[in-house]
């Protein structure tokens, strides 16, 4: 029996018995590439589980999880827009998960319901894998809200030479700029707040970016957070432009591809997000068993 109001896509865990059952959920949820990509790394690791996908109502996610873990299931991975309420759900929260004030990835252990974030991990070697420098890069990062939020720990760890965070309202790009000083302290990198509208002067952004990491919500309604203004400030050859929307060129990747940079949009993170999370529910030691950068390919031809 599924959760009341969720809508029923065959994720009930006593149906697959035998199997180890994840599932990934969001509102909507029939578009996410999640089940696929984790069937796949179950091929590569030799792994007999079933993954499924949930769309619990906007507010029934807690409902839904405790249904779905009581009916015997062992993981979730949790999208737009339940990350906070599987940030709320969970009993333990790991580290990264507190500062990404999020979670996309739940799991049971000794009775308990764990919650992480691995978004941020993902992007990174997402990043690296396509050959991205990230220590002593310059930085942009556009947006301020939780898929921002969750990348700046991991993006601080790589030691880049700065990190400007840019939003349309300055005041949530300082507060993440305070809870954050003291990770960026550590690791020596200028980290700054910058309201949008400041991109597109050349006395207050006086240099482009080495990367610029669209994490608004501007892309899914096909907009770009950047004015023609800011982008002439922001870009040139060398810079890498990166949308965490998948699927499509977005107007912010158009832009800078009219600059001459090179872009990527999120499917990458996506695969790598998820292959951190697999390694959680299956184990560290099939980490050499799957192959996110083969499973990407795959997704793209
Ligand atoms: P998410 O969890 O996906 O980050 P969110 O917390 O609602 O979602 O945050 C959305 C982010 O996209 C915010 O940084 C928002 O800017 P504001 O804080 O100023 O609202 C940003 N955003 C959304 N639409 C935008 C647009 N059209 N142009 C620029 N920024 C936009």
């Amino acid at each position: 029996m599924t959760a009341p109001h969720s809508a029923d896509l065959h994720t009930d865990p006593r149906l697959f018995s035998g199997l180890d059952v994840y599932a990934v959920a969001g509102n909507p949820i029939s578009h996410s590439k999640s089940p696929v990509i984790h069937q796949r790394f179950a091929e590569q690791a030799g792994q007999r589980m079933h993954y499924g996908r949930l769309q619990p109502e906007i507010n029934s996610f807690a409902i839904a999880a405790k249904t779905f873990f009581d009916a015997g299931g062992k993981g979730m991975n949790v999208t737009v827009p339940f990350k906070l309420d599987a940030q709320a759900l969970a009993d333990v929260l790991t580290a990264r998960a507190r500062l990404a004030g999020a979670v996309n990835t739940l799991w049971i252990q000794d009775g308990k319901i764990y919650g992480d974030n691995t978004d941020g991990a993902g992007l990174v070697r997402d990043l690296l894998a396509q050959g991205i420098e990230l220590h002593s890069a310059r930085i942009l990062l556009l947006g301020a809200g939780g898929a921002a939020r969750g990348v700046i720990g991991p993006l601080l760890e790589q030691s880049p030479k700065c990190l400007v965070i840019a939003n349309r309202s300055n005041a949530k790009a300082d507060e993440l700029v305070k809870l954050f000083a003291d990770i960026a302290a550590k690791h020596e990198v200028a980290l700054e707040s910058r309201a949008l509208a400041d991109l597109e002067s050349p006395t207050i952004t006086q240099y482009p970016f080495d990367l610029v990491i669209n994490a608004t919500a501007a892309g899914l309604s096909d907009e770009s957070p950047l004015s023609a203004k800011a982008v002439v400030n922001i870009f040139v050859p060398s810079s890498f432009a990166y949308d965490m929307v998948y699927g499509k060129t977005t107007a912010f990747m158009q832009q800078a591809l009219q600059r001459g940079a090179r872009v990527s949009d999120g499917l990458g993170m996506l695969v790598e997000q998820a292959a951190d999370a697999f390694l959680l529910w299956r184990g560290s030691d099939l980490a050499s068993a799957i192959d996110p950068r083969a499973v990407l390919a795959k997704l793209r031809s």
